[in-house]
């Protein structure tokens, strides 16, 4: 065998095992990522900007609880650096008890700036970018028997984020940054005596944004319920750049050394997301949302109720920010050619004529509505594997010899799905695109009739808002006050919208 085969095996094994070499700058900086995450690409990705527009209160959300958080310092826990940031091991009896599943943990992660940067957090708010963030990485343990099982399932994973701001010294990362020094290159790794882990969270665990979203490194999975702290930690600078500066992105034997730093991804679209937050001190004018029975009601009258019935009040409850919404209009935009594949390959999936009739969802809502088969999946939390879904589009393309679409397709096909699952959550805004999938098995009149309604509410809508424009003191009847109207909004624009929406083609 000859030295280059050696060299080749040598060379390649690392990457085969821990997949595609990725990085954050340079050629195989996150512009590329989708190249071959093509979950990277697609939707409800993280982090985002926590616009204020975006947000809802939430009155049902609990503040977070934790359990076993305080740990022995005789236990071991294991810190290694994985070439993209440093990570501590937990061990599984740590867990969060106020989610609707026990969430076992499994690692802390930091990402971070630079000497030159000391913003380098994930999620931003309102465009503010924290020193850094760290992320106390959980998985649903009643349902999977470890991280590597749930982390392409929709609701595999919750992970904490934690603001990290510059400020005052605080002793409980020393506990773990006093080790740094032992994991200076890539794939090294210690033990270090485990602590209290809540000392690392901020006082306040009841204050906090949540949001459907992904893994924000390779592979990208839109697996992770989001629930970040509003409240900062401190650290020095000090002890900022001991974090920033002490580690390298190489392995040891590499040569020039790259510098582990400015590791966090930019914030990605919001795709019809909301986001929820648990306070609302501070935020003025803040929008509530609808209960989620409100919302299944909703959606069922979509797929097999009377359409009639949607008019007027409903739909203000249905599209929330119907006329406002800008990430709709890049949607109908969309060239006809990707739209036409996504509707062939999506119709058997949406289809009401495809529902099976063994599905045992039993519903208060209405007599005699025949149960939407993914209500029923909904319902029995039959687990959506995302690897086997980019199988199913990798497959299915190459077929057509399109690959290169793949990234689109794959939003295509997992964002409706996603969307409807979260809003039925409370956590998106269902938007038209997703609207028009819901009555593709209707018939053509009904969804007139929709589209009918649709205006009819919008115009009602933008009258109240310029009514309200002119005078602001004016109170909504409707319970749900509308998101103000922004300055450079166009009237002419949103006026013609309905017009260019096509529910068939
Ligand atoms: C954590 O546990 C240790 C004993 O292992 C105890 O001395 C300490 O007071 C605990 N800390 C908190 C904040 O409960
Ligand atoms: C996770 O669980 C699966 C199924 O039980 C098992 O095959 C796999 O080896 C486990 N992975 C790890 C890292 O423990
Ligand atoms: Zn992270």
């Amino acid at each position: 065998m000859s030295l280059k085969i050696i060299l080749i095996i040598l060379i390649a094994c690392p990457l085969a095992l821990t997949g595609r070499k990725w990085t954050y700058n340079g050629l195989d900086g996150e512009h590329d990522w989708p190249t071959n995450y093509p979950f990277c690409g697609g939707a409800f990705q993280s982090p985002i900007d926590f616009q204020t527009h975006l947000l809802r209160y939430d009155p049902n959300l609990p503040p977070i609880q934790v359990q076993n958080y305080n740990l022995s310092t005789s236990e071991q826990l294991t810190l290694g650096n994985n070439g993209h940031s440093v990570q501590l091991s937990l061990p599984s009896h740590m867990y969060i008890s106020s989610l609707p599943h026990r969430y076992s943990a499994a690692q802390l992660h930091f990402h971070w700036g630079s000497s030159n940067l000391l913003t380098g957090s994930e999620h931003t708010v309102n465009g503010k970018q924290f020193a850094g963030e760290m992320h106390v990485v959980h998985f649903n343990s009643d349902k999977y028997p470890n991280v590597s099982m749930a982390v392409d399932k929709h609701d595999g994973l919750a992970v904490l984020g934690v603001f990290i701001e510059i400020g005052e010294a605080n002793p409980a990362f020393d506990k773990l940054f006093r080790f740094i020094s032992g994991v200076k290159y890539r794939d090294q790794k210690i033990q270090v005596p485990a602590f209290n882990i809540r000392a690392l969270l901020p006082d306040r665990l009841d204050q906090y944004y949540r949001y459907d979203g992904s893994l924000t490194t390779p592979p990208c999975y839109p697996s992770v319920l989001w629930t970040v702290f509003r409240k900062p930690v401190t650290i020095s600078r000090k002890q900022f750049l001991a974090l920033a500066t002490a580690l390298y992105a190489s392995f040891a034997q590499d040569s020039p050394s790259m510098p582990l730093h400015e590791n966090y991804r930019k914030s990605q679209l919001p795709d019809n997301r909301v986001v929820l937050v648990s306070f609302r001190e501070g935020l003025h004018g803040i929008l509530s949302v609808a209960s989620p029975f409100h919302r299944r009601q909703v959606v069922q009258k979509l797929l097999v109720g009377d359409l009639a019935d949607l008019a007027d009040e409903g739909l203000y409850q249905l599209l929330p920010k119907l006329s406002l919404h800008t990430d709709t209009d890049k949607k109908l935009k969309r060239p006809k050619k990707q739209r036409h594949w996504s509707q062939a390959t999506q119709k058997h999936q949406w289809s009401k004529n495809n529902v099976p009739s063994d599905n045992g969802y039993s519903s208060s809502v209405g007599k005699n509505i025949p149960t939407p088969w993914y209500m029923g999946a909904l319902e029995t939390g039959k687990g959506m594997c995302f690897v086997s879904l980019e199988e199913q589009v990798i497959h299915q393309l190459e077929r057509y010899q399109a690959k290169g679409l793949m990234v689109e397709a794959l939003r295509e096909v997992v964002f409706p799905e996603l969307n409807l699952r979260s809003y039925l959550h409370c956590r998106s805004d269902l938007d038209l695109q997703t609207i028009r999938q819901l009555i593709q098995g209707r018939s053509r009149d009904e969804a007139a009739e929709l589209e009918q309604s649709l205006t009819k509410a919008m115009l009602r809508q933008m009258r109240r808002q310029i009514k309200r424009r002119r005078n602001p003191n004016i109170k909504t009847t409707m319970g749900h006050p509308q998101a103000t109207v922004p300055k450079d909004y166009n009237l002419e624009l949103a006026y013609h919208r309905p017009q260019h929406v096509e529910w068939e083609d």
